[in-house]
């Protein structure tokens, strides 16, 4: 399967994302955990991201579409993969069907995840991730049992650097207005399947799998 999930940040791409990989082995490739990871280990790569990201913007498209390319060329991804807030823009989005086609595969599915705008920003400022696995938790909607400490692997938790109230509002405004010609894009090429994610996460999960019933 050759996926590609959407959502405003916040949505829950990260959520359904550790559940779809988990179920169906195939990896989880996220642009801005790439950055992250950059950021964290001082390479180029996060030197050109930082301050993109810090401010909510989106890191250049050149840079952005490089790492995918190179990612996806790695042999994990020859039975399928799940790219996680990539493409963001529509050159983006042409770039990878180009890289795609080069390498005769196509998308079998958008699923775009629909929130509501009014419940991301308390989505955003109350989750916590851990340090060590990766895993992502919400102060009030999804909250580990021991507060601060990460269910699956006891690891530390923390609050990433960009959900602070004035970031977020940056980043909703970038991506309400970058989202609208990519949605065009994939519905026009008959990939795009919307998801209900007012719900809560379970549900969610269950309408998406759902949806892959058919492709298994
Ligand atoms: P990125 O890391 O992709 O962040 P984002 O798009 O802002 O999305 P988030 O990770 O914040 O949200 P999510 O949808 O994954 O939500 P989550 O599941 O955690 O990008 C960061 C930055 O990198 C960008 O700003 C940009 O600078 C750069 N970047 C990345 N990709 C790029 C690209 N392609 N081009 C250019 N720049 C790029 O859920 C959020 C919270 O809600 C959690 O606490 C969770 O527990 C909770 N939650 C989830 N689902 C539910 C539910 N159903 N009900 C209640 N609570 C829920
Ligand atoms: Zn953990």
């Amino acid at each position: 399967m050759n996926l590609v999930l959407m959502g405003l940040p916040g949505a829950g791409k990260g959520t359904q994302a550790e559940r779809i990989v988990d179920k169906y082995g195939i990896p989880h490739i996220s642009t801005g955990d790439m950055f992250r990871a950059a950021i964290k280990e001082g390479t180029d790569l996060g030197l050109k991201a930082k301050s993109f990201m810090d401010a909510g913007n989106l890191v250049p498209d050149n840079v952005t579409i490089g790492i995918v390319n190179e990612r996806l060329g790695k042999s994990d991804c020859q039975n399928g993969f799940l790219l996680d807030g990539f493409p963001r823009t529509v050159a983006q989005a042409e770039a990878l069907e180009k890289i795609l086609s080069e390498m005769n595969r196509s998308i079998n599915y958008v699923l775009n995840i629909d929130v509501d705008k009014e419940q991301l920003m308390e989505r955003l400022t109350g989750r916590r991730i851990c340090k060590q696995c990766g895993a992502t938790y919400h102060v009030m909607f999804n909250p580990p049992e021991n507060e601060g400490v990460c269910d699956k692997c006891g690891g530390e938790l923390y609050q990433r650097e960009d959900d602070n109230e004035k970031t977020v509002k940056t980043r909703l405004e970038v991506n309400i207005e970058q989202s609208k010609p990519l949605l065009a894009f994939y519905a026009e090429k008959g990939y795009l399947r919307n998801i209900d994610g007012n719900q809560d996460i379970k549900k969610v999960f269950n309408d998406i799998d759902q949806l892959f019933g058919g492709l298994r």
